[in-house]
């Protein structure tokens, strides 16, 4: 991925952040300071400035943007954390593990209100429209994971619907703003909506991947943590529909158990093995970064459409 040409305004994007963080409670900018800093790999501000760009927009309200894009991204992510009782997060002991659980939820509630306060600042309705929507949807799509927790009868068409909502919206959101701040027609806003929804797609499909097939330092997470929440992934919903009704059974067992010791989840991962689990959920993410590409068909061919697609292959080249 070569996001050489958007450097300086990623730079920039980081000092903002320190500016929105400030505060008179100085546990905000402390664990806020955190996660901010812990390497992540900024795909959605990535996304929204070059989309900016390409779209003819060449001012500061795309950084404005971006930084508040990731902002809303980290508050998801510290309340995901709690949710999921995940102890790492990008190397690091997870937010959670080093200041509990209320200190987590609440400081990404003020990240995620912080954000909000910036895009009335910003003064414009459309995309604080875009931004509200997309919120709505992530939080739906969170709890429906939530509801869906150790449901073996998942379907693959519920699943999508699943990760489109609680991480595909977010990145389709961060590609089209980059379009509403460019002025561009409702045809190439569509383009770019949609570039940015199959991307977050595949993001997501590499993203349960990787937690069955990364080491815990490659990914900085610990690897099997969606199986031990009781999440049914697509890599394992679609060996579940070609394994025997025994190993169906067994991986039901052990998901269900109180706790799932390495031999157990070693087992799961070699059922989904037998059944390519992991390379049918890589395919399709493959399909879902092609389709991304094709949405950018009809815009110039500039430095920053090569650098969407780029980023478009990175998403399934990844380990981390
Ligand atoms: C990561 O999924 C989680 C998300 C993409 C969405 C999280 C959304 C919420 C917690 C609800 C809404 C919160 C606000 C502030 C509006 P994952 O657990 O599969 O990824 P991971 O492996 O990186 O943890
Ligand atoms: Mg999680």
């Amino acid at each position: 991925m070569d996001l050489s040409i958007i450097e300086a305004d990623l730079k920039a994007v980081e000092i903002s952040f320190q500016e929105y963080l400030s505060s008179r409670v100085p546990l905000i900018a402390k664990i806020g300071k955190h996660i901010l800093t812990s390497g992540g790999k900024r795909i959605r501000p990535a996304i929204l400035l070059l989309s900016s760009r390409l779209n003819g927009y060449a001012g500061e309200r795309a950084i404005r943007m971006a930084s508040i894009i990731e902002f809303i991204h980290t508050a998801t992510l510290l309340h995901d954390d709690v949710v999921d009782n995940a102890d790492i997060r990008r190397g690091n002991p997870a937010a959670n593990t080093l200041w509990g659980s209320e200190a987590s939820v609440l400081v990404g509630d003020f990240l995620f209100s912080k954000s909000f306060h910036l895009m009335v600042d910003d003064g414009d309705l459309k995309i604080l429209g875009i931004l509200a929507e997309a919120t709505t949807e992530l939080a739906e799509g969170e709890i429906l994971e939530l509801v869906k927790t150790g449901d073996f009868s998942i379907t693959t068409q519920e699943y999508m619907d699943l990760i489109t909502s609680k991480t595909a919206v977010l990145i389709s959101a961060a590609s089209r703003i980059g379009a509403v701040l460019g002025k561009a027609t409702d045809e190439i806003e569509e383009a770019m909506k949609e570039y940015g929804l199959h991307i977050g797609i595949a993001f997501q499909l590499v993203d349960d991947c990787l937690d069955y097939t990364a080491t815990n330092e490659s990914l900085g997470k610990t690897i099997g943590t969606d199986l031990r929440e009781g999440k049914v992934t697509l890599p394992l919903i679609l060996s579940l529909e070609r394994a025997t009704n025994d190993e169906r059974k067994r991986v039901q067992d052990i998901v269900l158990s109180d706790e799932i010791a390495q031999r157990d989840f070693d087992e799961v991962q070699e059922i989904i093995q037998k059944y390519d689990g992991i390379e049918a959920t890589l395919g399709l993410a493959k399909d879902h970064v092609e389709k991304a590409k094709s949405h950018l068909k009809m815009l110039p061919m500039k430095a920053e459409r090569e650098a969407l697609e780029g980023l478009a292959d990175y998403i399934v080249q990844r380990d981390r």
